[in-house]
Parts: C-alpha cells; sequence; structure tokens
C-alpha cells in the first residue's frame, strides 16, 4: 500500500523566521509515521534552509513549492524555474492552487504548461481542483471538475518514473471552516480517480483531499481508501494544530 500524502501548505502565512522556528519545533518530536509520507511547502524564501533542516529529523518528512513556472529556463523575470526546485531538493510542488487561479488568473492553459514542465523536471505536481460554492449550487460540481481535469492534463502522458497527485479543494471549503463532508469527498475522488484515470490511461491515480482539515476532522478524511491524503492549509501553519493533527495520525514517542 502507498503511503498517505500529509501536504502542508503554508501559503504566505509564515515569515521565513517564523518558518524555521516551526521546523525547529517539529524536529524535537519523534512521529512513527508509518503509514504516511509528510510533505512541508513553505514560501521560496524558506525552501532552502527548511531542506536543509531535514536530515536532522527523527522521522522523515520532504520539502514542496507553493507553484512554479512552466519553462525551465529564460527571460522571465520573478519567476521560478521548476528544474531549480529540484536543484534544492524539492520533492513536490503544488499546481493550480485555487487562490492563483483567483487572485493570480491563472488559467487552465497556465496550470496545463505548469504541470508538463513539473514532470519533465523530475517533481511530482499536486495539481489543485474543484468548484465554487455557485457551481455546487448550479449542480455544476462534476463538470467543473472535468473540465479542469481534461484542460489540466491535455497532452500530459506519465513516463515509468513519473507520478502525478490530483488534489480536490472545492473552492467553497478552502480556509472557511465549511469543509466537505468526508462522504461527499469520497463521491467527488471516486470521479476524479475514473476520470484522470481515463486521461492518463493509468490505473488509481492518487487523490488528496483540501479544504478546511485540522485535526479534528483529518482522521475521518484518511480512513477513507479513495483518499489518499491530505493537503492541509490554514491548520499546517499554526504548530500547535499540526502538531495536535500529526499526533492523531500517528505515534509520537516524546
Ligand atoms: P485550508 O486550505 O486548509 O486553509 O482550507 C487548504 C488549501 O488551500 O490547500
Amino acid at each position: 500500500m502507498p503511503k498517505k500524502l500529509i501536504v502542508a501548505n503554508w501559503k504566505m502565512n509564515l515569515s521565513p523566521k517564523n518558518s524555521l522556528e516551526f521546523l525547529r519545533k517539529l524536529k524535537t518530536y519523534n512521529f512513527k509515521l508509518k503509514t504516511f509520507e509528510l510533505v512541508i511547502c513553505p514560501s521560496f524564501l524558506s525552501l532552502p534552509e527548511i531542506k536543509s533542516l531535514i536530515p536532522d529529523f527523527k522521522f522523515l518528512i520532504h520539502v514542496g513549492a507553493q507553484d512554479c513556472f512552466w519553462a525551465e529556463r529564460g527571460a522571465y523575470t520573478g519567476e521560478i524555474s521548476p528544474a531549480d526546485l529540484r536543484e534544492i531538493g524539492c520533492k513536490y510542488v503544488i499546481i493550480g492552487h485555487s487562490e492563483r487561479r483567483q487572485y493570480l488568473k491563472e488559467t487552465d492553459e497556465m496550470i496545463n504548461f505548469k504541470l508538463k514542465a513539473a514532470l519533465s523536471a523530475g517533481l511530482v505536481p499536486i495539481f489543485c481542483l474543484g468548484e465554487s460554492q455557485s457551481e455546487r449550487d448550479r449542480g455544476q460540481a462534476e463538470s467543473r471538475v472535468r473540465i479542469q481535469l481534461k484542460a489540466g492534463l491535455t497532452g500530459i502522458s506519465l513516463k515509468k518514473n513519473q507520478k502525478i497527485f490530483i488534489a480536490y479543494e472545492p473552492v467553497w471549503a478552502i480556509g472557511t471552516g465549511k469543509f466537505c463532508p468526508p462522504n461527499e469527498a469520497v463521491r467527488m475522488h471516486h470521479l476524479i480517480k475514473k476520470e484522470a484515470g481515463r486521461f492518463l490511461k493509468i490505473k488509481n491515480v492518487p487523490v488528496l483531499y483540501g479544504g478546511s482539515v485540522d485535526d479534528k476532522n483529518v482522521a475521518d478524511y484518511l480512513k477513507q481508501e479513495e483518499v489518499d491524503g491530505v493537503l492541509v492549509g490554514g491548520a499546517s501553519a499554526k504548530a500547535d494544530i499540526f502538531l495536535s493533527l500529526l499526533r492523531k495520525i500517528g505515534r509520537s514517542k516524546d
């Protein structure tokens, strides 16, 4: 059984100083995360230093970026190359987060380019998608997700050593405290696995759930077979809540 992924998306919540303090605190624990893999996604500025602290941990952590650009090199002021992320030891990269779609006007086409670039750089993309509240109210949750999947995965066929995660993140559940009931998440995951499997021509595409996951509800998602992990935003940037979440899913020896 592949390990379930716990992705901490710190967004822009922690300064470089706060990020290091958080990591140092986490380092003092010895979690037994036998069936889970932990991924910390700090801001770009904190990535290299966070990565350098990882070998001192008593349990395995990977680092991921919150975004990347679609070209490897060139005149793209302010952008971050996926190859550079790989060079500093990043394993994962979040692509197509709804906050980037909303505030940076990222389109499905840009997301498709980024997914391709991340895969060719040797990163594992976490491809985020999900419907808005009004789309759900109009009964369009399924069709919205299908459109995003099709556009995002166009022209992608995974090579043997490549992997992609899809993160089902209903926009109405992000940062609102209004999490998607686990049985509804399971229904959507089922659809996403089926559709993504059809586009990618592979079986059992791993799908994460994200949207108001915290220490109280995390176990309800992770016990579902169709949920291959969680993407935790707000609750992952608060040390006490995140430590409590990790204690719920793994054993701490401390
Ligand atoms: P949230 O964010 O956990 O704060 O709802 C999740 C995400 O945006 O990935």
